[in-house]
């Protein structure tokens, strides 16, 4: 019985959060530790267009069309016969599997997606090339957060270490020596499309304020990315930290995140920050390697629900 298997991974984004959504770059990381697996097994016994979806994280294990129209991983599914001009899919299972815990930052929304988009291309014949995947992934984060940036559902499609700015082409950039990353999960899960209705509200009231925090933001990612591809890793770990202070500045860290972010610097790490949306979720911590695990145990002892030290490999930025 054939049987098609895809998957993605998931990510960590490193700098530019939030200022991404206002125009300024950021960077994001595939975490290739964590994934989601997307299989699907054909089944032609069954009745024609019978296909059941079973997802064990999310305890869903029933029919697709049972799904309301507007939910992701219906319309993901409905996005890819549309794009092929297909009315029908042959009947089937398909089972989704994934490492990564939900609404922590790690992407787990549109990993999922990306793996389904590519499995349910595959098995209708027509596997999408990353670009046709990144689209659809896109259009399905907006049923997940309102109005994202689009950069999780591109560092995942194309599981590479990215420089996103919105409307402009996507670059991918040279890391020339591998980094180690501790990622904490404050154990909160947050909110990413109510942190990005809080700091636009806030915009509102101080759009000459935000604009300069918003513009410092984009020039350390800046600094960041030429410092990650001339190999100055020294440099990185104030820039890290100084876009914590100014994501307080914006109202998106909270004390569970700063607590974390002291502790990894008290424990001598060289730098650290929230990742992602804020208001619970993950910090990122860039530290030595051989200090990683002693500060991940600090991490655990003062209150993370877990960690995850990642190596982000050295890459050649091509894609
Ligand atoms: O919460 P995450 O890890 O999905 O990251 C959200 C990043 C924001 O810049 C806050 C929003 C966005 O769409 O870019």
């Amino acid at each position: 019985m054939p049987v098609i298997s895809c998957s993605a991974p998931g990510k960590v984004i490193l700098c530019g959060e939030h200022a991404v959504v206002y125009g300024a770059p950021a960077i994001a990381l595939p975490v290739l530790q964590v994934s989601t697996t997307v299989k699907i097994i054909a089944k032609p016994q069954a009745p024609p267009r019978s296909i059941t979806i079973k997802a064990p994280s999310i305890s869903l294990d029933g029919s697709l069309d049972s799904l309301e129209l507007d939910n992701p991983l219906r319309a993901a599914v409905n996005l890819v016969m549309q794009e092929l001009r297909v009315n029908r899919i042959p009947a089937c299972e398909i089972l989704i599997n994934t490492t990564m815990p939900l609404s922590a930052g790690l992407g787990s929304s549109a990993s999922v997606t990306v793996a389904l988009v590519r499995a349910i291309s595959t098995y209708l014949g027509h596997p999408f090339d990353n670009n046709r995947v990144n689209h659809i992934a896109f259009e399905i984060e907006k049923l997940h957060h309102g109005s994202p940036s689009g950069i999780d559902n591109t560092v995942i499609t194309y599981g590479a270490p990215v420089f996103f700015q919105r409307n402009k082409p996507i670059e991918f950039f040279k890391i020339i020596r591998p980094l180690t990353l501790i990622i904490a999960d404050t154990g909160i899960k947050g909110s990413t499309a109510s942190a990005v209705a809080q700091v636009r509200q806030r915009w509102e009231m101080d759009r000459d304020g935000f604009e300069a925090i918003f513009r410092e933001i984009g020039q350390l990612t800046l600094q960041i990315r030429r410092d990650l591809e001339t190999g100055h890793l020294d440099e990185i770990g104030p820039l890290l930290t100084r876009n914590h202070e100014l994501l307080q500045r914006i109202g998106v860290s909270n004390l569970a995140l700063d607590q974390l972010v002291n502790v990894a610097m008290q424990a001598g790490a060289h730098g650290a920050k929230l990742s992602g949306g804020g208001l619970g979720g993950n910090i990122i911590v860039f530290a030595n390697p051989e200090q990683a695990q002693q500060i991940a145990q600090k991490l655990l002892k003062s209150g993370a629900a877990r960690t995850l030290v990642t190596l982000i490999p050295s890459t050649d930025g091509a894609c």
